[in-house]
């Protein structure tokens, strides 16, 4: 698609942005839809937040995606926050509604979507675990707590930072059990769901998340880090037998709600994976 001088623009706003996905299958979903509109990537210093919202805001951007580092600096730059993002205490997405910011957090439901998508698992009234106490943690625990897991474990290297996320999901979810798990004593498999949502298993942090013993096909292995495409954790869950998906089919659905918040259009998912495949 040529932009032309009724394009509209939408975007992600980071840093840094420059690897960014977004781009990619955003820019294919307004495409396959026939949506005269771009997805750009702007990298903006620490200092620019407050300026750069303005002046996109100002320039009529249609909609925008929040990364790392400003999903929680920006809460204050916006109008009002839905109860997910609320609770999840960051925004992922932005929605400019009639001259108003509203902050939105599509991450938990991107989780979900995939969850019921790509492995058929209905989460309702599971068994979970979640490995990581940090802000992904916090959006998959969130989503899992909406959807109404039966209980939720929260395994994490700091064991403070466990137990406060427990405390808070369970404040949220009364009916939710949720406790930490005890590093010593977890087996994987009294679980229907393991989410590794630590950055274990990056390049840069190899390692394993949990041992894993014999899992069965019912057990469904999510690991959030998309690169590399199969962790180790998701190589050993497969060869015990497990399910897995990786981080790349919740970046995808993800992307897909935040994409129908600012067009109101069912997003064209198929296309948008398979850009993201090609690239
Ligand atoms: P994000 O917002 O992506 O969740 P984060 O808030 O920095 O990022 O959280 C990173 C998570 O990975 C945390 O749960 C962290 O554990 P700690 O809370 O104990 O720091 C976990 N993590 C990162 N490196 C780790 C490692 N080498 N071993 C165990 N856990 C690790």
């Amino acid at each position: 698609m040529h932009a032309n001088g009724q394009t509209a623009f939408a975007g992600i706003i980071g840093s840094p942005v420059g690897h960014s996905l977004s781009p990619v299958f955003q820019n294919a979903a307004f495409e396959a839809v026939g949506l005269n509109w771009v997805y750009l990537a702007f990298d903006i210093a620490p200092g620019e937040l407050q300026k750069s919202i303005a002046g996109l805001s100002a320039c009529g951007c249609r909609g925008l995606n929040i990364t790392m580092p400003y999903k929680r600096d920006i809460l204050p730059l916006l109008d009002d926050l839905d109860e997910t993002a609320l609770r999840v205490d960051a925004a992922n997405t932005i929605e400019f509604r009639n001259g108003k910011l509203i902050g939105h957090n599509t991450d938990g439901a991107g989780f979900i979507k995939s969850l019921r998508q790509d492995a058929a698992f209905d989460p309702e009234g599971s068994d979970a675990l979640i490995i990581g106490a940090g802000g992904a943690a916090r959006s998959i625990s969130v989503a899992l707590g909406q959807v109404g897991v039966r209980s939720l474990k929260i395994l994490n290297r700091d064991t403070g930072k466990a137990e406060r996320l427990v405390r808070l999901i369970g404040s949220y979810f009364p009916d939710c059990l949720v406790e930490v798990a005890d590093s010593g004593g977890v087996d994987p498999a009294g679980f229907d769901l393991l989410v590794n949502a630590t950055s274990v298993g990056m390049e840069n942090n190899p390692g394993l998340p949990l041992m894993l013993e014999a899992l069965t096909p019912a057990q469904v292995v999510y690991d959030i880090i998309y690169w590399p495409l199969e962790t180790e954790f998701l190589r050993i869950a497969a060869e015990k037998g497990a399910q897995t998906i990786n981080g790349l089919r919740m970046l995808l659905f993800q992307g897909a709600e935040s994409f129908s918040i600012w067009t109101g259009l069912d997003a064209p998912v198929e296309h948008m994976g398979a850009a993201l495949k090609e690239r």
